[in-house]
């Protein structure tokens, strides 16, 4: 049902009404809930697979600020196999269980998670590494895009890390793209880079995503 109403309650913030406006409106949260999905995020993450198809059976894929889980459903939906496929989702928030998916509770950067990441995959690399990481936006807009890129730049960092030869690497960033630098960086180490605003990323938001191909290691 389309809310068209204002809200009774007075005592929220404009933006809060805004925000709950825009919830009440949005057929990917309806969507999300049909489908059972944690977050209308998972929608993203599905329309840039539907398109470039790097989601296959048997990866072992890491899943950067991943709570509540959305993107971790649709990964560990494609990649579980029975003899190999999971997902590591990382976030500083708890996470409640998902199938098919491995929790580590805590700061990617931190050197605990570092360490139980690689007792998790050993000397293994692995497929893919998608981050749809987000600092807390303070809605100043420059803040929040340097606020942004750092944590993009620490993530591509992470990326070199772990990730296999051919694997790939997908990352949120807001509009303006990578910083030229970093762009210059991520598009010697991979054979393909595109810029994608999947159809469920808000229209008013300035949010998109960088899909990194083929890593040369
Ligand atoms: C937009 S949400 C991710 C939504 C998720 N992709 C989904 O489908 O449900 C961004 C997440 O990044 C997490 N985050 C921010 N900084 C982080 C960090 N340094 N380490 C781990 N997670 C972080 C936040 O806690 C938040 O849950």
């Amino acid at each position: 049902m389309a809310y068209n109403k204002p809200f009774k309650n007075n005592k929220l913030s404009a933006s809060s009404k805004l925000w709950l406006k825009r919830q009440f409106n949005d057929p990917y949260v309806e969507k999300s809930k049909k489908y059972g999905y944690k977050s209308r995020a998972a929608f993203k993450l599905l329309e840039i697979n539907s398109k470039y198809n790097f989601l296959k059976k048997g990866q072992v894929v890491i899943d950067l600020g991943a709570a509540p889980g959305g993107w971790s459903q649709v990964i560990a939906k494609k990649v579980q196999s029975p003899e190999r496929g999971k997902v590591i989702a990382i976030d500083i928030l708890e996470m409640e269980a998902i199938s098919g998916v491995e929790i580590l509770h805590g700061d990617f950067l931190d050197q605990e998670i570092y360490k139980k990441l690689c007792a998790l995959i050993g000397d293994r690399k692995v497929d893919g590494i998608v981050s749809d990481i987000a600092p807390n936006t303070i809605g100043h807009k420059k803040t929040d895009h340097l606020r942004l890129m750092h944590l993009v730049s620490y993530a591509y960092d992470f990326t070199t890390k772990f990730l296999k030869k051919d694997g790939y690497f997908i990352t949120k960033l807001f509009e303006g793209g990578a910083q030229k630098d970093l762009l210059i960086e991520i598009k010697k180490a991979f054979k393909s880079v595109r810029h994608i605003k999947p159809p469920a990323s808000r229209k008013d938001s300035s949010e998109m995503y960088l899909l990194a191909t083929g890593y040369k290691l």
